[in-house]
């Protein structure tokens, strides 16, 4: 054996011996260690399971999952033309309490688009949602896009079940056809008229 086949038969060995000296050890030990298992009983919290039960009031991101005419607003890959729920003066109240809170601060109490939000922003500003064109909306599109917003809208997903967004849609459809008016939703008739003149007018939706 000559001199430099000597030498990489060393290097090769302390390598090895290097190597083999640093692996056991650590993984080990974190993977053997107590922890606490999901399911197990707990004896220590008041209720007995080691994982905590979520809030109440806490929303399934997998329910909306759905893959149905409710949780996709479409059917045959089509938007349904049609609210796919029973519209019952319940979900119409539910639809008047969010909208209420989720859209009106943009598009208007009334859905006049005469908010405070809309007298603020520039172009695109939130529309009206009782214009010709939006009435002619499929409710499975309405529904699309307040699921996933569009342009300047966020999407209502994160904060709204597919039973409430569909609520908010029927009630929208309630509203567009209303000639009554509350004062908030007059209030919001007046301001649209400020923002983009006569044609969003109360007096012109109603003449339609
Ligand atoms: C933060 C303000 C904001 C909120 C809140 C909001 N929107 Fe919008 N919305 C907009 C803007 C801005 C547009 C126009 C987007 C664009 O064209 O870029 C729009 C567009 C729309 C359109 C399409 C109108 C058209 O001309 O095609 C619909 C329908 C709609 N919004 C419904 C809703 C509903 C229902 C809610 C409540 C769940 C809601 N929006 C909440 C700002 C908002």
């Amino acid at each position: 054996m000559n001199r430099a086949c000597v030498l990489v038969v060393i290097i090769v060995a302390a390598a090895c011996t290097k190597s083999s000296e640093r692996e056991p050890g650590d993984f080990e030990r974190m993977r053997i260690q107590q922890r606490d298992e999901p399911y197990a009983a707990s004896g220590r919290l008041a209720i007995d399971e080691r994982m905590r039960h979520p809030p109440a009031g806490t929303m399934s991101r997998e329910s909306e999952a759905d893959s149905g005419a409710i949780g996709s607003g479409t059917s045959a890959g089509q938007p349904v033309t049609q609210v796919p729920l029973a519209v019952t003066p319940e979900l119409l109240a539910l639809g008047h309490e969010k909208f209420d809170v989720f859209c009106a601060v943009c598009h208007g109490a009334g859905g006049f688009g005469g908010s405070i939000v809309a007298a603020n922003m520039g172009a695109p500003r939130p529309p009206s949602l009782r214009s010709a064109a939006v009435q002619a909306l499929p409710p499975g599109f309405v529904f699309n896009i307040a699921t996933k917003g569009i342009g300047r809208m966020p999407p209502y997903a994160p904060q709204l079940t597919a039973r409430e967004r569909w609520a908010v849609v029927a009630y929208l459809e309630q509203l567009q056809r209303s000639t009554s008016t509350s004062a908030e939703q007059r209030e919001d008739s007046v301001r649209a008229i400020g923002i983009r003149g006569i044609d969003s007018t109360l007096a012109a939706e109603q003449q339609r």
